[in-house]
């Protein structure tokens, strides 16, 4: 679909209301309260009698920092006579949240006050969560044990602000900014998200552009009981709340947010270097190697539906290690030529299956070392392939948009300042083929070419694809004697060649390669 006329033209007005909401929300000094139907718009308004006049340094309401809940700015309204009042929603927060929620009723009523608009018929999923899913061991030591303690976590938000002692950023599209926020921090705003307290962070309509969701609210509501993936999505979450809030559990460290943007492109036509070294993994996943920097196979809205109902590789790596989560409340949606850099998020979850067979299987302690800017030694690198699933898969091997994969996986796979230039390998595998729709052979070469570029080794997985595997292997044997200029030059050649004929890009390779050997016994070998 958005390969024809009609879609270009659409694309270019999507291009322009995008450009035009972004000139008006980002160059704005302050966020108006009216972003929100129910918040306060009225002039009138009297002056709230419950908000503290001496600002916090981290309490900075506008379009370049997160929107806090224990902000003064965070408020409601409510109407006396002719009068509107404004009053602050973290007074009330805080009154709700000092109360026990001993039920699923005390819970779902908690989440009426502080969701804007929610209707209580509109919790099947969280009420059948807690109500049949969980079972009677399970119900007590949610309620009697742990949300107490997730209360608390959220209600110390202000605590951990104070002790940052500063506003926390918003990740803008096409600045080198960046995040490192304590790992204590990171867990009150978790527990809030959890309790959807985040301003704004409930639904599509009413988040600030860009931004992914923020709070739990898409997992809770709607008509139809809760799925099964999303049920272990849940557990796994409640799983690092459980294990976070142990009193023996380490909380030390930061977690940093990079955004990443390559403002030199390589010019692949005149690349002389040799492809660096390959491994092939049929069996592993990416998340269980250490030293490596692993690949997130991302959505342009960092997290994709880790907050709905996606629970492919990016949902499940954000899953089982929830810190990840602060990153869809703080990255504005990555452009052509960013990607998004997260050193330091533990993983708290086992888990099995995947998709609609997802598992929490048992928690998982992560012994992962600290480094000496005290981010635990776990690298995870955010690039969001092209989707291709609702257009002709050709189209992926158009000049276009191998420009536009390159460009975006060598931005991912480079050595950075910011990271010291580490040079660990990179894990990767079918990035952009699952949900995406790319072509592996392909995907796999421009990852090749752009580790090349990057100087770093690849460990390669195949997610239980043997045959694909030894192709590769294959193909790779091959292409070693090649130049980068070279390889590049063969694949932008059979853009070509795919308009005519059916073979794929490796058996293209292999022709170019040896152009005497005839095709068939080339086919037969692949
Ligand atoms: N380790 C190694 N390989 C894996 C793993 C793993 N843990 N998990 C999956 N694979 P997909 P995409 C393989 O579809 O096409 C999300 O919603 C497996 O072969 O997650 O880039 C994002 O938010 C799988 O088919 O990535 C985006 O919206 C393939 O990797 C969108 O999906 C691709 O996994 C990205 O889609």
């Amino acid at each position: 679909r958005g390969g024809g006329r009609g879609g270009g033209r659409k694309k270019d007005q999507r291009k322009e209301k995008e450009k035009f909401i972004r000139k008006n929300y980002h160059q704005n000094k302050t966020v108006s309260n009216n972003y929100q139907k129910n918040t306060n718009t009225n002039k009138n308004t009297n002056t709230n009698t419950n908000l503290n006049t001496n600002k916090n340094i981290w309490d900075v309401w506008d379009k370049k920092h997160l929107l806090l809940p224990c902000s003064q700015s965070n408020t409601y309204t409510i109407t006396q006579g002719n009068n509107k009042k404004s009053l602050s929603k973290w007074y009330l927060i805080q009154t709700l949240l000092k109360g026990k929620i001993e039920n699923c009723t005390k819970f779902c009523r908690l989440l009426a006050k502080v969701i804007p608009n929610l209707d209580l018929d509109n919790l099947v999923p969280l009420k059948s969560f807690l109500k049949e899913k969980l079972d009677e061991v399970g119900k007590k030591l949610f309620f009697v044990y742990l949300l107490p303690k997730m209360q608390r976590l959220a209600l110390s938000l202000p605590q951990e602000l104070n002790s940052y002692n500063k506003p926390i950023p918003l990740l803008l599209k096409g600045r080198l900014n960046k995040a490192e926020l304590p790992r204590t921090l990171i867990a009150s705003l978790l527990a809030c998200s959890f309790f959807c307290l985040m301003p704004y962070g409930d639904t599509v309509s009413t988040r600030p552009p860009f931004l992914n969701r923020s709070n739990f609210t898409n997992l809770y509501t709607g008509k139809k009981e809760i799925g099964s993936a999303n049920e272990n999505k849940l557990r796994c979450f409640l799983n690092y709340f459980h294990y976070y809030t142990k009193k023996d559990t380490p909380k030390n460290g930061v977690i940093g947010f990079y955004r990443n943007r390559l403002d030199q492109i390589p010019d692949w036509k005149n690349r002389n270097n040799k492809l660096c070294g390959l491994n092939i993994d049929n069996n592993g996943l990416i998340e269980n190697t250490d030293l490596h920097l692993h690949v997130d196979f991302a959505n342009k809205y960092i997290g994709g539906g880790v907050l709905s109902s996606g629970c492919v590789q990016e949902e499940i790596r954000f899953t089982v290690c929830p810190e990840l989560l602060v990153s869809c409340m703080i990255c504005e949606k990555l452009g052509k030529n960013e990607t998004l850099l997260m050193i330091g998020a533990k993983r708290y979850s086992n888990y099995q299956g995947y998709g609609k067979t997802f598992e929490f299987v048992s928690g998982y302690i992560d012994r992962a070392l600290l480094d000496s800017q005290n981010r635990c030694e776990i690298q995870l690198i955010a690039i969001d392939a092209k989707n291709f699933s609702r257009m002709d898969p050709k189209l992926q091997f158009s000049p276009k948009y191998l420009n536009r994969e390159i460009e975006k996986i060598y931005c991912g796979f480079r050595k950075l300042q910011i990271n010291q230039f580490d040079a660990r390998p990179i894990a990767t595998g079918n990035l952009g083929c699952g949900v995406f729709g790319g072509d592996k052979q392909l995907k796999a070469l421009l990852q090749l070419i752009a580790a090349a570029e990057a100087k770093r080794d690849l460990l390669y997985f195949t997610f239980d694809d043997t045959q694909f595997g030894e192709d590769l292997m294959n193909v790779y044997s091959l292409l070693k004697e090649y130049t980068v200029s070279q390889i590049w030059d063969m694949i932008l050649q059979y853009y070509n060649h795919v308009q005519q004929s059916n073979s794929t890009i490796f058996q293209f390779i292999y022709e170019k390669c040896f152009e005497k050997i005839p095709s068939e016994s080339i086919n037969n070998n692949l």
